[in-house]
């Protein structure tokens, strides 16, 4: 594998390559995030993965143990986060080295984070929100586009992060569909400085998730992700099983009429969250017939389960492969 790839994000991290192993839900642990951190590039958690923030704060002692290299962490920052003032308090007395926040408003996590040196990427999906965090001081953004797992944005990738290069200064990560070497050269010909990567590291030897996950992920095509707000009341992209076929994509209609109230708008997203999560865990940990997991249009590049170090290399030395390509001609 060749050595470095240099761009504007890895000098911020001094880190080998410019790609995230995104935080996944129920997904991201530290032996997965402490992996991708020592191959070279950031490996990321929810802070939501575990029940309490002393839970938490072990798992971030049990990334430290296994890597001295740069981590992260996400932190939902939206009001239907009882845990977010607690979770970026761990943040602090751990100097995570970056905060990726999603949902709400950056403003105290930036702060705070900035106080001890850390820095904090904003998941965005629109123009106006980027200009946003950039105006409060973010140091980059996560620029979560169409084809995404997880919470996908609208935009297309190959439009979205040259829109965003127009009308903002700080690094642009790409996120969205991708799961190749060929796909981190385009992003950065496009004008991120990094990638972020999730569902290929579904499909990885030490994601412990359920086998039938993995296999789904391996057999299904990008014309197979769909989207719903079934779970979480916000665009979701799932595998469509017969299960989410079933149920369909759309909030019923009385689900709707709260949301759209302000007086009662937080408490339906706390009941849906709840709601949502506890399916998407009893998917990923031993799926039933009303198994909900979710992927990106990746789908269609991954074919093979891989050891996170393998999963790298590859992307790495197919990068090199289109940059000495591109040099030749
Ligand atoms: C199963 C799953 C769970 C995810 N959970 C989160 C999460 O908790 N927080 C977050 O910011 N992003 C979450 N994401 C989004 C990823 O961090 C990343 O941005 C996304 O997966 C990139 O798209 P890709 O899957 O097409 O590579 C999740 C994605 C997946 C597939």
């Amino acid at each position: 594998m060749q050595n470095t790839i240099t761009t504007p994000f890895t000098k911020l991290f001094d880190c080998r390559y410019p790609l995230i192993a995104g935080p996944m839900f129920l997904v991201s642990d530290p032996p997965l995030v402490a992996e991708v951190s020592e191959a070279g590039g950031i490996g990321a958690m929810p802070s939501l993965n575990w029940r309490t923030s002393e839970q938490f704060q072990k798992a971030i002692h049990e990334v430290k143990k296994l890597t001295k290299q740069p981590f992260a962490i996400n932190l939902i920052v939206n009001q239907a986060n009882f845990r977010c003032a607690k979770d970026l308090e761990v943040c602090v007395q751990e100097k995570v080295p970056l905060v990726i926040t999603s949902l709400g408003s950056p403003k105290e996590t930036i702060k705070r984070m900035h106080a001890i040196g850390s820095k904090v990427f904003c998941d965005v999906t629109t123009l106006e929100y980027a200009k946003k965090v950039e105006s409060l001081g973010a140091d980059g953004v996560i620029a979560v586009s169409s084809g995404a797992g997880g919470h996908a944005g609208p935009i297309s990738p190959l439009v979205f992060i040259p829109y965003l290069k127009r009308h903002i200064k700080i690094p642009i990560v790409a996120a969205g569909g991708i799961a190749t070497g060929t796909q981190l050269f385009a992003a950065l010909a496009l004008g991120a400085s990094a990638v972020q990567i999730g569902t290929r590291f579904i499909a990885s030897n030490e994601a412990k998730v359920d086998e039938l996950y993995k296999k789904a992920i391996l057999n299904s095509k990008p014309e197979d992700i769909i989207l719903t707000k079934k779970i979480s009341g916000t665009p979701l992209s799932v595998i469509k099983t017969p299960y989410v076929e079933k149920i369909g994509t759309e909030l019923s209609w009385i689900e709707q009429k709260l949301l759209k109230n302000p007086k009662t708008k937080k408490y339906v997203k706390i009941m849906r969250n709840w709601i949502g999560s506890e399916k998407l865990k009893k998917a990923i940990l031993g799926p039933t017939y009303t198994a909900v997991w979710s992927a990106g249009q990746g789908v269609g590049l991954i074919d093979e389960i891989l050891p996170i170090k393998e999963i790298i290399s590859k992307i790495i030395n197919e990068y090199f492969e289109n940059a000495n390509k591109f040099k030749q001609s």
